[in-house]
């Protein structure tokens, strides 16, 4: 999409303008509904990365590019000029473009550095010109590991990365730190939790596992089953994102880490068994190991989210799974 369009951009005083890095992707075209719902004017980043097909973020965009308070800029985070160019003033970011996925990130490592590092880093200076203040930054559960301490609480240590990826995810949080200190901007990251529901990644485990079940085909399990997941349903993770920009709206000399999961790890059986109940289909499961970097279980502590923003995950796991079941089964 042309330059030419944000040109023609002008902010209207009385809305708030976000920047959304990753518009396309999963949640941030859910984030980015939810803003436009609520009156934002939102400019959306972002470059159509390899790591899943383009047409699939095309069509998450579809949803809202003909919104007037809409604007879309096809660009890349790693590159100066994106930066350079966009001299539009906005009163918050919600930095989520990132290369997403944990065993990818063991080929391409690279390219999690480069994107997840350095994008950040540009990003945070052209916050640092603008005197933009506000930082809403997409973290990972990652960034815990595989400590067996559970539920993970903010003030674990996290000196532990066991992916490219989570470690990439941890640096993004000590260099919002960094700025934080040196030039007060707010900053809130969020650490969500293996986030699932409509328009999910197709590189995440329940939309591959929908389709082979779909297609009558068998699931690969990797370990015995026994690991566990903190699913978070994708609607109640928008609400923690929104409700932590309401947090740091009005404050400054913020900084604050935060869980965003669901406090109920689910076991990879259980996933695959609610699956197939709710499709109606018999298990046919092939066992195979464990994949290097993955962590056995994920659990939320959310109560720091609790307390400060009335964080309430509020969708069962069965109803989320049954939400994108019917969403998955209107596509094509
Ligand atoms: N989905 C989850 O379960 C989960 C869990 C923890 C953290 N996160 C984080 O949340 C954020 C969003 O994740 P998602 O699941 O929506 O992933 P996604 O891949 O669907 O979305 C990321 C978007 O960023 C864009 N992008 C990638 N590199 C870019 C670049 N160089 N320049 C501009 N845009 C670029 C991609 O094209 C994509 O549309 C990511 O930062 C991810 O690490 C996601």
């Amino acid at each position: 999409m042309p330059w030419l369009i944000l040109a023609h951009f002008k902010k209207n005083s009385l809305s708030k303008r976000a920047l959304v890095t990753g518009c396309a992707g999963f949640i941030g075209s859910h984030l980015t509904e939810l803003l436009l719902d609520k009156g934002f004017e939102v400019i959306g980043v972002d470059n159509f990365d390899v790591f899943y097909d383009k047409i699939i973020k095309q069509k998450n965009l579809s949803e809202f590019i003909t919104n007037k308070n809409f604007h879309f800029i096809e660009a890349d985070i790693r590159n100066e000029n994106t930066w350079k160019n966009l001299t539009e003033k906005v009163d918050v970011i919600f930095h989520l473009a990132a290369k997403a996925g944990v065993l990818p990130s063991l080929q391409q490592p690279a390219e999690y550095i480069t994107t997840n590092i350095l994008g950040t880093q540009l990003l945070l200076d052209w916050m640092k010109l603008y005197e933009v203040k506000k930082l809403i930054f997409a973290s990972s559960s990652s960034v815990y590991g595989n400590q067996t301490k559970i539920p993970f609480s903010e003030t674990d240590t996290i000196d532990k990365p066991i992916s490219p990826y989570a470690s990439t995810k941890k640096a993004g949080e000590l260099i919002t730190y960094t700025y934080h200190h040196l030039y007060q901007l707010d900053v809130m990251n969020l650490r969500f939790f293996t986030v699932f529901g409509e328009r999910q990644r197709p590189d995440l485990a329940i939309r591959k596992f929908i389709q082979k079940i779909l297609n009558n085909e068998p699931i690969e399990i990797y370990g015995d089953g026994s690991t566990a997941r903190d699913y978070t349903y994708i609607k109640d993770i928008v609400g923690g994102i929104f409700s932590s920009y309401e947090y740091i709206e009005n404050k400054t000399n913020v900084y604050e880490i935060m869980n965003l999961g669901n406090n109920n790890p689910v076991k990879l059986i259980n996933l695959v068994n609610t699956l197939y109940e709710i499709t109606n289909r018999t298990p046919n499961l092939i066992y195979k190991p464990m994949q290097p970097g993955d962590v056995n279980i994920t659990f939320a502590d959310i109560s720091k989210a609790k307390t400060l923003l009335n964080y309430e995950p509020k969708t069962t796991f069965k109803q989320g799974l049954e939400n994108f079941l019917s969403w998955h089964l209107n596509q094509k």
